[in-house]
């Protein structure tokens, strides 16, 4: 069975196809940051804009790409939330329509929920249950996966989501939009730096929840007192990424002894971060656990995690019915 996934809950237009035996046959993003990159974040009407004008030629492109036509489509799967409401009408609207144009079915997505299944596109043995940390642009949450479907929240953030922390802290010191590869990629350049290290924002709290915000308040007064030049902008990223990764990897490692779990999934954009995944592969390794990460270019925004996982939701018996068009801006994942 071949099923296309459509994704437009934020700024990249994604379009994959995936056949349940085949894997993922083709699959191709338009990412909109260049759009967005003037105003220094997300203009939610400039992404409904361009989602429009990008589904129909990323569909045509990826059927060429799998050197498919139309009506190889055997179901369609989108992103029906959470997200931004506009967006994810155009990619909920085209895909429904779709579905029904074509009477094949059709799979409102729950958009974290593909970022937790992505895992699994490169890792056919990750099996519930397992530990999850989602850490996006919007989300940091620990969860636990009990069974398909069945995600209990353990801890999360009390402000900004760990994503946000990475491209405030870029934007302050005139970095352009998203800054959480950009604060990497600095990071990663910049062996040591002689500033003293920041604060581990709640590493010692009871709990299995979160803080950034003390984190950038940090990172301002630092930046502001500071000759704010390129060395200082080097220096602060290295000092904000290893305070986040020893910050996520405390929190995962409590996690993971809460829920008796040796298996931990990290999924979300900032799953795409080297130091971080290099830091939980490595305590994953000392406890004799295992650690699963999506390809880089799964973590962020995608259409192959969309289609991947309503290609699971058909094999669950989980089809929408009705010819309403619904999306849920806000949707936690627990109400699956
Ligand atoms: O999952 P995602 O593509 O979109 C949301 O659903 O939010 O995540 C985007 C977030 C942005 O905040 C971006 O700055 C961050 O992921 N990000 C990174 C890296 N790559 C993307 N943060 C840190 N290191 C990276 N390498
Ligand atoms: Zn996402």
């Amino acid at each position: 069975m071949v099923v296309l996934g459509i994704e437009t809950s934020c700024d990249e237009t994604g379009i994959a196809l995936y056949d349940t035996s085949a894997g993922i046959l083709a699959h191709n993003l338009h990412s909109q940051i260049k759009t967005h990159q003037q105003f220094g974040g997300v203009v939610p009407e400039l992404a409904s804009r361009d989602h429009l004008r990008h589904l129909v030629p990323l569909l045509r492109q990826t059927l060429q790409d799998a050197g498919m036509e139309q009506d190889g489509i055997d179901a369609v799967a989108w992103t029906a939330g959470p997200g931004l409401a506009g967006a994810l009408l155009t990619g909920a609207t085209f895909g429904k329509t779709l579905a029904v144009s074509l009477g094949i079915p059709g799979i409102a997505v729950h958009h974290l929920e593909a970022h937790i299944l992505a895992a699994m596109l490169d890792n056919p043995s990750l099996a519930f249950p397992f530990t999850v940390l989602l850490v996006s642009g919007g989300h940091t949450q620990l969860l636990q996966a009990k069974a398909f479907g069945k995600y209990e929240l353990l801890g999360d953030t009390l402000d900004d989501a760990v994503g946000e922390a990475f491209d405030k802290t870029a934007k302050l010191m005139g970095m352009p939009y998203p800054g959480g590869p950009e604060i990497a990629a600095l990071a990663d350049r910049t062996p040591v730096s002689n500033l003293p290290p920041f604060p581990r924002p709640m590493i010692t709290r009871e709990g299995l929840d979160f803080s950034f915000s003390g984190l950038k308040t940090h990172v301002l007064h630092v930046w502001q007192k500071s000759a704010m030049d390129d060395a200082m902008r080097a220096a602060i990223a290295r000092e904000f990424q290893d305070a986040v990764v020893e910050t996520l990897t405390a929190r995962c490692k409590k996690a993971l002894i809460a829920s008796r779990s040796a298996r931990l999934v990290v999924a979300g954009g900032v799953g795409a971060n080297r130091a971080l995944r290099a830091s939980l592969a490595q305590v994953l390794q000392e406890q004799g656990g295992e650690v699963f990460f999506p390809r880089i270019e799964y973590c962020t925004d995608n259409g192959a995690m969309v289609a991947f996982a309503g290609a699971l939701r058909i094999a669950h018996g989980m089809m929408e019915t009705d010819l309403a068009i619904n999306v849920r801006p806000r949707w936690p994942l627990d109400e699956l």
